[in-house]
């Protein structure tokens, strides 16, 4: 299992129609957790066309925190998506009820580790960075934490003092190869290296700008002609190989640290 956190600055650049198209695509059976923390169950109004009553898995999963029983609830409070591999843990309804959440997100990290065995992969939509309740300790657990941005200057500004921000963060923790940026659109106009260059962090992945395909998983939009070969849909398959590939040579590393070492 690979927990894959995605989070924005500003701007909202995609993490939502980027979590939920990779999650879609992913090869395998995965988990899809809406952690953003200003509520309103963007994931059931936009991809699933408000035709599914949103749950209140999050508030069920701090409560079955409380009750010492959050590992088995993970799969009690999921539900799965229909034609798909994927398995839902709604996230709240209102910003109002984002600081109950707050308590939860270190104990979720370790019990979402725990599932190690299952094989099922995590994939998180934290929303945008700094908000009450927002799921910073999701972002310093997982595999991979990245920074989503587009790549215009507006968007960057934005991102400049967070990608900061995180790199401190995952420094201190000794984890800062778990951290990249998923750009969205690139070219429009920076491009990846002029990216990595202002944010000091590598561009793990880059989206196409394709605002059709991106409708399909933002808004539940009718898939356009040849959706499963759009642009989106192919650079969604590029991004899980790289993000697959960063993930596995950071675990190689960590088995390869001398004993003593900390990440
Ligand atoms: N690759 C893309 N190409 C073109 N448009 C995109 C792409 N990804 C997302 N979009 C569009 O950007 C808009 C915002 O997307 P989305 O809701 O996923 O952003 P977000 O970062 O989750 O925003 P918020 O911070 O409000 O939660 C939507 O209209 C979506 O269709
Ligand atoms: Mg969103």
């Amino acid at each position: 299992m690979a927990l894959i956190v995605l989070e924005s600055a500003s701007a909202s650049p995609g993490v939502t129609a980027t979590a939920v198209g990779l999650a879609v695509t992913w090869p395998r059976p995965v988990l899809l957790l809406d952690a953003d923390p200003t509520g309103g169950s963007a994931i059931h109004a936009g991809y699933l066309r408000g035709m599914v009553p949103p749950a209140d898995s999050l508030l069920d999963l701090a409560l079955a925190n409380r009750h010492g029983h959050l590992v088995e609830a993970i799969s009690e409070t999921s539900s799965p998506i229909e034609g798909t591999q994927v398995s839902l843990i709604s996230g709240i309804r209102s910003h109002a009820q984002a600081p109950t959440l707050t308590g939860l997100w270190n104990p979720l990290a370790a019990a979402l580790k725990s599932l190690e065995r299952t094989g099922q992969d995590v994939i998180v939509d934290a929303g945008r960075l700094g908000l009450v309740g927002s799921a910073e300790p999701l972002m310093y657990a997982a595999d991979l934490c990245l920074l989503t941005t587009r790549s215009d200057l507006v968007s960057l500004s934005g991102a400049r003092s967070w990608a900061a921000t995180l790199r401190d963060g995952f420094e201190r923790t000794g984890g800062l190869s778990s951290l990249g940026v998923l750009m969205v659109g690139e070219g429009d106009p920076y491009s990846a290296r002029e990216v990595r260059k202002v944010l000091q962090l590598p561009v793990t992945a880059s989206l196409a700008w394709d605002p059709d395909a991106a409708a399909v998983f933002a808004k539940g939009a009718k898939a356009p002609k040849k959706f499963d070969s759009s642009p989106l849909v192919r650079s969604l398959r590029a991004a899980q190989t790289a993000i697959t590939a960063t993930v596995t040579a950071n675990r190689a590393d960590l088995t390869l640290q001398p004993v003593g070492s900390s990440r």
